[in-house]
């Protein structure tokens, strides 16, 4: 089986690339390695990649923009995957309010692009594609469940992942694809971006700088370790029982408190943070927490990783890829 994963030089893309290709997936990875953060880092990921010798499946790399409609057809032409995992995305929320025009071009041409190569495949490829818990905007009722309403995004990276799985239920509808969104849930692990929290407050913690603390320390966060996102995927992409159409949140059904993981951090790196507190960031959201019974139920996903577990893990990570500029 064939699967070609956009966005594989990605935090995600790169673990569910390494993943697929061991339990036996040719996979073709896609991206266009954007500057959003250190290029380094990914061009790094898909050197990893291509060096996984003793896989079963076979890897290729094909840099491509999405937004590039021409190469990408081509692409589509030439591989003719089985299964297509969409990650490459824009993503960041603060990030959106200062660049919108990304998230446009991105995250919803690109993802127009997408659904077009699908739909005009020879055998159309079952579709997954990341969606976001920042769907659910400032709602209040927690857990969040996949039926409750998603009306109200708060910042414009929330919209396009709405939009989104707008898109995707009407290619599903009109042309009988089947393609499922997974709304993922603040992602963390090894291999992890730099412009997330945890990379930044590990940053400030070695460098021994305060640490950003938005809404006052006031906030809640469903973090999700990466191999629990990626059995989530596999699991999703390995079902044959699942319907044309659905989305599924894919979390770690626990709320934790910012503090507490800044506090686990802090002792992990064995360091005293300073905190400096700061009000709430336009496009942010309080708290996210993950309802899971739906993808459980449709696949049998149980998140493993508590952030006790998790977090040393990343730590280690990062004082180990980043020690050149830790050490001083
Ligand atoms: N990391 C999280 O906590 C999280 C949470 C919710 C949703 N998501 C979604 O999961 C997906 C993967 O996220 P990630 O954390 O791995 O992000 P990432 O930025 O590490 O990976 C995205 C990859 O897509 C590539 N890309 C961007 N624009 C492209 C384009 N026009 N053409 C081809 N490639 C392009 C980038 O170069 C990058 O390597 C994204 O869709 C993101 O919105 C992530």
């Amino acid at each position: 089986m064939k699967i070609l994963i956009t966005g594989s030089a990605g935090f995600i893309g790169f673990h569910a690339a390494s993943e697929f290709l061991r339990r036996g997936w040719n996979v073709i990875g896609l991206d266009s390695f954007t500057d959003y953060y250190d290029v380094r880092l990914k061009r790094n990921r898909a050197e990893t990649l291509a060096a996984f010798k003793k896989s079963p499946g076979t890897y290729s790399l094909r840099e491509v923009d999405i937004c590039d409609l021409e190469n990408l057809r081509q692409t589509f032409a030439e591989e003719t995957p089985d299964v297509v995992l969409h990650l490459a995305a824009q993503p960041g929320v603060r990030y959106s309010i200062s660049h919108p025009f990304v998230y446009q071009k991105t995250n919803v041409e690109g993802f127009l692009n997408i659904l077009e190569c699908c739909r005009h495949a020879t055998r159309p490829p079952k579709l997954v594609f990341a969606s976001s818990s920042s769907v659910y905007g400032g709602n209040t009722k927690m857990p969040f469940e996949e039926s409750d309403r998603v009306d109200t995004p708060v910042s414009l990276y929330a919209a396009t992942k709405r939009a989104n799985e707008l898109m995707a239920h009407t290619y599903s509808h009109l042309y009988r694809m089947q393609i499922i969104g997974l709304r993922f849930f603040t992602v963390y692990g090894p291999w992890y971006r730099p412009d997330m929290a945890l990379s930044l407050f590990a940053d400030a913690m070695l460098h021994d700088r305060p640490i950003k603390v938005f809404n006052n320390g006031d906030m809640f966060r469903d973090f999700t370790y990466i191999d629990d996102i990626v059995n989530g995927i596999v699991r999703t992409v390995e079902s044959d029982s699942l319907p044309l159409y659905d989305i599924f949140n894919l979390g770690n059904h626990r709320s934790e408190k910012l503090l507490d993981v800044i506090e686990t951090l802090a002792q992990t790196l064995g360091v005293t943070p300073k905190l400096e507190m700061l009000p709430m960031q336009a496009g942010d959201v309080k708290a996210t927490y993950a309802s899971i019974e739906k993808l459980h139920n449709a696949v049998g996903y149980v998140p493993q990783t508590t952030i006790q577990e998790g977090i040393p893990v990343f730590a280690r990570w990062y004082k180990s890829y980043y020690r050149d500029e830790t050490s001083s």
